[in-house]
């Protein structure tokens, strides 16, 4: 399946767009594409802190700072982190009361510069690992190389 998504996301993807645009359209193909999840976009890096950037699902919160909660967590280790029930994740921030588990990418550019992260949210416990981590992992590299030629 992330075979197919990563086909069509890079078809989707035009490097000549604006970066607001390639987040946009980005957010909504996978909001839509994958199943059994109730919010996806991004928080872009300003240099010191994650604002809310285009994304698909319930209004989010705007601001989070480095370190805090699963997103800045993510871009501070720029790591993947996969969170199987969100209340057991010390220093959450619960945005929407719906979601149980959770995943989020950093976004690296080919530069080795952070320019934010991928967060993927669904009200349902335990519904990433390793295959939507690995699938997700080159969806998210796509889409940085996209972002990377403006
Ligand atoms: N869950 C995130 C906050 C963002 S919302 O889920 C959209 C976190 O703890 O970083």
């Amino acid at each position: 399946m992330y075979q197919t998504l990563t086909r069509d996301l890079d078809a989707l993807l035009d490097s000549a767009d604006h970066p607001i645009t390639t987040l946009a359209n980005s957010a909504a193909f996978i909001f839509r594409n994958i199943e059994r999840i109730n919010w996806a976009g991004f928080y872009l890096y300003d240099g010191s802190k994650l604002y809310l950037g285009p994304f698909g699902g319930k209004p989010a919160c705007t601001n989070i700072e480095m370190g805090k909660g699963v997103c800045g967590t993510a871009a501070a280790k720029r790591e993947i982190i996969i969170v199987e029930d969100v209340d057991k994740f010390p220093g959450h921030i619960a945005c929407d009361p719906d979601s149980r588990s959770e995943i989020v990418l950093p976004i690296i550019l080919p530069d080795g510069k952070l320019y934010g992260v991928l967060d993927i949210d669904s009200a349902e416990l335990s519904r990433f690992g390793i295959q939507e981590k690995e699938g997700l992992r080159v969806l998210a590299e796509i889409i940085a190389k996209k972002l990377a030629i403006n």
